[in-house]
């Protein structure tokens, strides 16, 4: 029996901030959703009241590109819907959008029913898909049609890289975004060179380069930079909208906004590794380099400080995850020593992205807190459909709210966090700054950093093409 559902909250006296404006007043949710802002408002009988001053309110977070169903790489990511999600929560994110990534030779209905089913009564957070297209014709055509029209899933994933994996060829891009760009679809899109990557690597290995620190030179910026650029000239042909996902180099974010200013609908997301970390990470030795790789990879530090200043300029639109978690011991050693290219790519972080977003940009005074908000909700819930029941502080929103206390102090590590995976690759940093209280539609979720939510609560929001 599904526990009864929320009735009335009232947050008092909070800072209020939205990716426009920052202010101070009282938030009555009334079951699921936003019923009033103002001041002074009164505790309807039997109301849970929250003081929040001294503490920031932010809209529930929105991480736009999540692994949690991963095939990949002869193995599978660790997380499951219901340490996936737990962990979002306890970091502030209330709703999940996930790749889904079929090989190529299944259906897109069905992997769509897989995917759908590992998160179907077993989320905690509300959630949605990205369709990926890792082949295209007219089968496929006719299945993505049903998926958008009848299932609600309205943007499509396409990898440039991942050659005879997930992988498509140009025809198959130029059919996709043209399909999209009908159907008013975005695309977003792993930009990186795919048979480049497969002559460097063949290259590094024949010379005997098999260790982790090797895999950012087989995947250099310039192979990233021409896969956006080859993005951008087939979204200028076809008209589609496209969003480049986890962008780590300023050749790759430049090609992006020359194709912007000849008129590309082209949205940049940038990920927490590439904002944090640096290589010398993936060439630490011991084989712990390879919990840092991930794919595009990354890069030296210069860019990670580019990236902050397009993220603050607003250049760059949204900061996602990415959140790929394999174990460092039975995952990555097991399958990549000896050969950095069978090292599972992916980095873990989904329960660290609000936290590591606040301490290392608003925090340092890299970002201010609209942008943040913007960044990190706001953002990706317009440009997925998602807004403004997702991503807003507003009556008639869900009452999806993150009570935030900047006066924390903490430390991340592997044997307090609640991904399920051997290892953090932000071991021992610290954050300035938590969720004290975390709400999905009125529920309160999380409290202190820890999920006191209803697993398989989480809903599947069905969209509208806004492309
Ligand atoms: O290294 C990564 N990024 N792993 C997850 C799959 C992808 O490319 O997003
Ligand atoms: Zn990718
Ligand atoms: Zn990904």
């Amino acid at each position: 029996m599904q526990p009864e559902g929320p009735s009335s909250l009232l947050i008092r006296g909070g800072d209020i901030v939205t990716a426009d404006e920052t202010y101070t007043a009282d938030i009555l949710c009334e079951g699921e959703t936003i019923a009033a802002i103002g001041e002074d408002l009164p505790a309807p009988d039997g109301a849970e009241v929250i003081d929040a001053t001294g503490k920031y309110v932010f809209p529930g977070f929105v991480d736009p590109h999540v692994h949690i169903h991963l095939p990949f790489m002869g193995t599978h990511a660790k997380d499951d819907y219901a340490s996936g999600s737990r962990a979002a929560l306890a970091g502030g994110t209330t709703t999940l959008i996930e790749m889904v990534c079929p090989a190529r030779d299944d259906e897109p209905l069905d992997a769509l029913e897989l995917w759908m089913g590992k998160a179907a009564g077993v989320s905690a957070c509300d959630y949605s898909f990205h369709m990926g297209v890792t082949r295209f014709d007219a089968g496929v055509e006719a299945q993505l049609r049903e998926i958008v029209a009848d299932e609600g899933i309205t943007s499509f994933k396409v990898f440039l890289a991942y050659k005879g994996a997930f992988g498509i060829s140009d025809a198959e891009l130029y059919g996709t975004l043209k399909l999209a760009a009908e159907l008013g679809v975005t695309v977003t899109a792993h930009c990186e060179n795919a048979e480049l990557i497969a002559g460097l690597q063949a290259e590094l290995l024949a010379a005997g380069k098999t260790g982790p620190e090797w895999h950012e030179p087989s995947r250099p910026a310039a192979v990233e930079a021409e896969g956006c650029h080859h993005l951008m000239s087939f979204a200028e042909f076809t008209g589609a909208s496209v969003y480049v996902v986890h962008t780590s180099n300023r050749p790759a974010v430049e090609n992006i906004l020359a194709a912007r200013e000849r008129g590309v609908d082209a949205k940049i997301e940038v990920v927490v590794p590439h904002l944090l970390l640096d290589k010398s990470y993936a060439e630490r030795p011991g084989f712990e380099g390879a919990k840092y790789v991930m794919s595009p990879p990354l890069r030296d530090r210069g860019q990670g400080e580019f990236l902050w200043r397009a993220l603050a300029d607003g250049s760059i639109d949204t900061v996602a995850t990415d959140h790929a978690p394999f174990d460092f011991e039975a995952q990555k050693r097991r399958l990549g020593e000896g050969d950095f290219t069978k090292i599972p790519n992916g980095i873990p972080g989904v329960e660290d992205r609000v936290n590591l977003l606040y301490t290392h940009g608003v925090a340092a005074g890299r970002i201010d807190l609209n942008t943040f908000v913007r960044a990190a909700s706001t953002e990706a819930a317009k440009t997925f459909g998602l807004y403004p029941k997702k991503g807003a502080i507003a009556a008639g929103a869900d009452a999806d709210l993150v009570v935030y206390d900047p006066d924390y102090r903490g430390t991340i590590s592997a044997v307090t966090q609640q991904m399920n995976v051997d290892y953090s690759a932000y071991e021992g940093w610290e954050i300035c700054g938590r969720p004290a209280l975390v709400t999905v539609r009125g529920e309160v979720a999380a409290r202190d950093g820890v999920f006191v939510g209803t697993p398989g609560r989480g809903r599947l929001l069905r969209r509208r093409p806004v492309a």
